[in-house]
């Protein structure tokens, strides 16, 4: 006799397959990244990530009311920093009328209920393009962190909701904490990049930033000394852990698609919202390919977005959370 079982019977339309389908896809499930410049009238797209821009305050305003009013209720700004403010310790981070700062304000100020995340890291600020401070072809780990929770305590100040430190410094997620708690910012969130590879998915995030190692002597010429050799598994669980154990609200795995057994590694372990980060170079693949008319652009977006949610992801950082908002109507 045939099998009892007939899988197909509920795959028959689209009415069952919608009935059984285990993942839904909502603007809730986004986190938006912006990259903010200064100037007026500045809306310039990265030529590595068609379609996605770089905005100075005055033009910010508009998309952050046009995210609001797609449903995009979450923010996670970065800040492209003139040469001329950087430096080895990332001093203009702290500036209170820095580009970040402003950013901060802005956006609280046209759309109040905006959940603001902010990138926390030396390397726009870098002069060196690292993460933390280099001395004598090293990145200096404590001081680093005395930075970290200093520009932590100044966006949170300044109006940010969560800080996203994307640093990859060990004992980052404690100072910050326990500056945020000393004072008195207890509800202050720390969303954690937990589990960040060291990878070359990258690539266009940096040039919208201006943001890359530099090639100069003693100045490491990539991040592997700090974030994750890729061909790890199990200290994506030991950094996790640690991370909550020191205050982390949510933990993040990045980047999204080449790590989706980490995503799901996470997920299984712990008790706490997993975010993955879709990053500029899973982006830049998808466009390049759809411009060349070899994927099919919207239905590619949205099987990698459905991706994340069944690896298990609660929130996804993705460069085409408005785009996948418009497809899904
Ligand atoms: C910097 C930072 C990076 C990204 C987010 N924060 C780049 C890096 O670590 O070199 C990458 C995001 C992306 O590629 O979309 N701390």
């Amino acid at each position: 006799m045939f099998p009892l079982r007939r899988n197909r019977r509920l795959r028959q339309n689209e009415a069952i397959r919608s009935l059984v389908r285990e993942h839904v896809i909502t603007p809730n499930d986004f986190l938006v990244p912006l990259f903010v410049v200064e100037g007026t009238g500045v809306k310039e797209e990265i030529t590595s990530m068609p379609n996605y821009f770089r905005f100075s305050l005055d033009l910010l305003e508009d998309e952050v009311k046009t995210l609001w009013a797609l449903g995009l209720k979450a923010v996670l700004l970065f800040v492209k920093v003139p040469d001329n403010l950087k430096d080895n310790n990332g001093t203009e981070a702290l500036n209170p009328d820095g580009l970040m700062q402003r950013a901060i304000r802005t956006i609280k100020n046209v759309c109040p209920d905006m959940l603001v995340m902010t990138d926390v890291a030396l390397d726009p600020y870098s002069s060196y393009g690292h993460d933390g401070i280099v001395d004598s072809g090293m990145i200096i780990n404590d001081a680093t962190n005395s930075v970290l929770a200093q520009m932590s305590l100044s966006h949170i100040q300044t109006g940010a909701d969560f800080v996203a430190p994307s640093d990859m410094m060990d004992g980052r997620i404690l100072e910050i904490r326990s500056l945020l708690e000393n004072e008195g910012y207890h509800n202050a969130g720390i969303m954690s990049y937990s589990a960040k590879y060291a990878s070359s998915f990258y690539g266009p995030f940096r040039d919208a930033l201006d943001s890359a190692p530099v090639d100069m002597v003693d100045v490491p010429k990539d991040k592997k000394t700090y974030q994750m050799d890729v061909a790890n598994r199990d200290e994506a669980i030991r950094e996790t852990g640690q991370d909550i154990e020191e205050g982390a609200d949510i933990v993040m795995v990045k980047p999204g698609i080449p790590y989706l057994d980490i995503v799901r590694d996470v997920k299984n372990n712990f008790n706490v919202p997993v975010a993955v980060y879709q990053v500029s170079g899973e982006y830049a693949m998808i466009k390049a390919a759809s411009q060349n008319g070899w994927l099919d652009h919207d239905q590619v977006i949205l099987e990698s977005i459905m991706a994340f949610k069944r690896a298990g992801a609660d929130i996804i950082a993705s460069y085409f959370a408005k785009d996948v908002v418009k497809i899904l109507g």
